[in-house]
């Protein structure tokens, strides 16, 4: 595959070259990383896509494809080739030092609104930890118009992303981003403490499909030696970093649910929980989890 080469030059006959090759590859979404890696290279919304069947690529059109297309034949996501993904129905840059947005992910933000309710026209302070790309916070400034935000992340690289994509949404006056091991360089208090941890235990890092094990950076998968090292200091140290009936809310993987309220049972914030509830995913998944505290 990586002296992969396109033959053919007019758009439809790429489409179904392209399709056939990732098909062969056994890559599931084949019609559909064709049909983006075209609209890519050509520039074309996917209506004039549809209109222009017709339309021949240039020779620099066409070895541009070809790299590509074998970038998708080692396994490469569509959305690191292409340098954005969608989340919450907003585009976001990524990078090698970002994790790929799940949309997994969208039920925390569908879980947050639905714990803020009525707060949603207050001025909030949202903290969101391990902010990747920063599509957590700024989704949710997205959502709630007199909300400000902070995104933390230990990789200065991924700090660098949140800021140009707070920038491409028009949140930057709103989100402010800084690296910062987990709450290491924090002071004040957040209406809101939102994280998306690594959860992997480190054990299962290496049974992940290539998409993932290749190419999301390991300090956004590997939650350590039981997947669930991360959860144990949030707890311990959300306390701190609370205002009176705040709110904390986490994704977490498949299963995880019992420790989490275990290690929660054993944290300082026990005392101060209020309740919680659990929202599955799309997919039926018990995926995150939002408890409301009072201090
Ligand atoms: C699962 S990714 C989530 C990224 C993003 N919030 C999302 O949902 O797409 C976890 C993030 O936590 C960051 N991270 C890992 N260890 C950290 C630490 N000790 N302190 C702060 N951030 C950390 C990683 O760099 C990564 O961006």
């Amino acid at each position: 595959m990586t002296h992969f080469s396109v033959k053919a030059t007019q758009q439809k006959h790429l489409m179904s070259e392209l399709t056939d090759a990732f098909e062969n590859a056994s890559i599931e979404t084949a019609a559909l990383d064709a049909r983006l890696l075209l609209q890519h290279v050509t520039g074309l919304s996917h209506s004039d896509f549809i209109l222009q069947q017709e339309l021949e690529l240039t020779s620099s059109q066409l070895s541009q494809l070809s790299a590509l297309a074998r970038r998708r034949l080692h396994r490469e996501p569509i959305s690191r080739i292409i340098g954005h993904s969608e989340f919450w129905s907003l585009p976001f840059l990524i990078s090698k030092d970002t994790l790929d947005p799940r949309p997994d992910t969208e039920t925390l933000i569908e879980h947050a609104l639905e714990l803020i309710g009525a707060r949603k026209n207050e001025p909030l302070r949202l903290l969101d930890l391990g902010t990747g790309s920063g599509c957590i916070l700024l989704s949710l400034l997205h959502e709630i118009p007199f909300a400000t935000g902070l995104g933390v992340d230990i990789n200065p690289g991924a700090i660098e992303i949140a800021q140009k994509n707070a920038q491409k949404l028009s949140l930057e006056t709103r989100a402010k981003f800084q690296k910062s091991d987990w709450f290491s360089t924090l002071e004040g208090k957040f209406d809101v403490i939102l994280s998306n941890p690594p959860y992997i235990p480190e054990s299962e890092l290496e049974n992940l499909m290539p998409e993932v094990k290749n190419f999301d950076p390991d300090l956004a998968l590997n939650g350590g030696e039981t997947g669930l090292q991360p959860y144990e200091l949030i707890f311990k140290e959300a306390l701190q970093f609370l205002t009176s009936e705040g709110f904390l809310l986490l994704e977490f993987g498949q299963n995880q649910e019992t420790q989490l309220i275990e290690i929660l049972n054993e944290s300082n914030l026990k005392p101060f929980l209020d309740c919680y509830t659990f929202k599955k995913d799309l997919a039926g998944i018990i995926r995150t989890f939002g408890a409301q505290f009072s201090f």
